[in-house]
């Protein structure tokens, strides 16, 4: 058709780091402007080891059935989501225990400013291979996204997330990642629905959410549930196929980066939530997005 194409900017950003600590970096301006743009920093060399005795763990019969996950709470040091006698739950009750110090302490030694504003949440094991099919469109994270979750309502706080691939068989991970989020933001916003008077009150006092959900959160779960009901977004969006390779590591704020995972098993994945205000440059994260496209407050 003789048109030039458009060169799409790749969104995964690749970071030499191959230790958990890694000396203070010059470069931290630089990273944290390409984490808070929404790139994904994937780090091929840095892997998340298990010990010989570990290996054992990385087998679906560790998973209780009734979660996908198997989870790590930092404030009881327990897990959840197991199946095992005592003493192996104990093993890998430490394994996630590592992880999450590992996990956490990368983050504080890459953004120290970040440290003193971060609320660190769970950790999880995901020892189940990503599943062929969901139960509904809306659960089915092999559609693009961006995380939001209908009972817990952030107000803006950021999700920030840490992912490990063990595989032990060299199976890497596969995403696609989509577009910027500006983009999908000003593709769809004028699509989603309004937020009833009352609703949030009403929604509240239900114990549907966990508390108020504000016009940020309200916007965030239908962009959510947008892109994920429009099959014709998920095929035609401008994105790319990630293979990430077992035995690296990759972080994004699972907030505003696009994602869809499409196949692996054996995952490492940390959650830490973040408020907007200890970000370095808070215009770039979706709550200012949105505000400014709506020209009002949202949180
Ligand atoms: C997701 O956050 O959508 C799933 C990520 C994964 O399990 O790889
Ligand atoms: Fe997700």
């Amino acid at each position: 058709m003789g048109a030039i194409k458009k060169f799409r900017m790749s969104q995964i950003e690749t970071l030499a780091i191959d230790g958990w600590l890694p000396p203070r970096e010059s470069e931290e301006p630089r990273i944290a402007a390409m984490l808070e743009s929404g790139k994904v920093l994937l780090l091929p060399n840095l892997r998340f080891e298990l010990r010989s005795d570990e290996r054992r763990f990385l087998d679906p019969r560790w998973s209780d059935r009734k979660s996908k996950n198997i989870s790590y709470d930092p404030a009881s040091k327990t897990i959840k989501g197991a199946f095992g006698n005592d003493a192996d739950l104990e093993d890998l009750r430490r394994l996630l225990e590592r992880f999450h110090l590992r996990a956490t302490g990368l983050i504080t030694q890459l953004f120290p400013a970040y440290a003193a504003h971060l609320r660190i949440a769970a950790a999880s094991f995901r020892p189940m291979p990503v599943a062929g099919r969901a139960s509904s469109w809306r659960k089915d994270d092999s559609r693009l996204h961006i995380d939001a979750f209908p009972s817990r309502p952030n107000r803006g706080e950021r999700i920030l997330r840490v992912f490990a691939n063990v595989n032990p068989n060299d199976v890497p991970r596969v995403w696609r990642v989509g577009e910027p989020f500006p983009d999908l933001a000003q593709r769809f916003l004028k699509k989603l629905p309004r937020q009833w008077p009352g609703s949030a009150a009403l929604l509240s006092a239900l114990k549907i959410t966990k508390s108020r959900r504000s016009a940020y959160d309200h916007l965030m779960l239908h962009l959510h549930d947008a892109m994920k009901f429009d099959l014709d977004y998920q095929k035609t969006a401008p994105q790319e196929t990630v293979p990430f390779a077992a035995g690296s590591c990759w972080i994004c704020f699972s907030d505003q980066t696009s994602h869809a995972v499409m196949s692996g098993q054996y995952l490492f994945e940390q959650t830490l939530h973040l408020p907007v205000a200890g970000m370095y440059n808070a215009d770039s994260s979706p709550l200012r997005v949105l505000e400014k496209l709506r020209k009002r407050r949202l949180a």
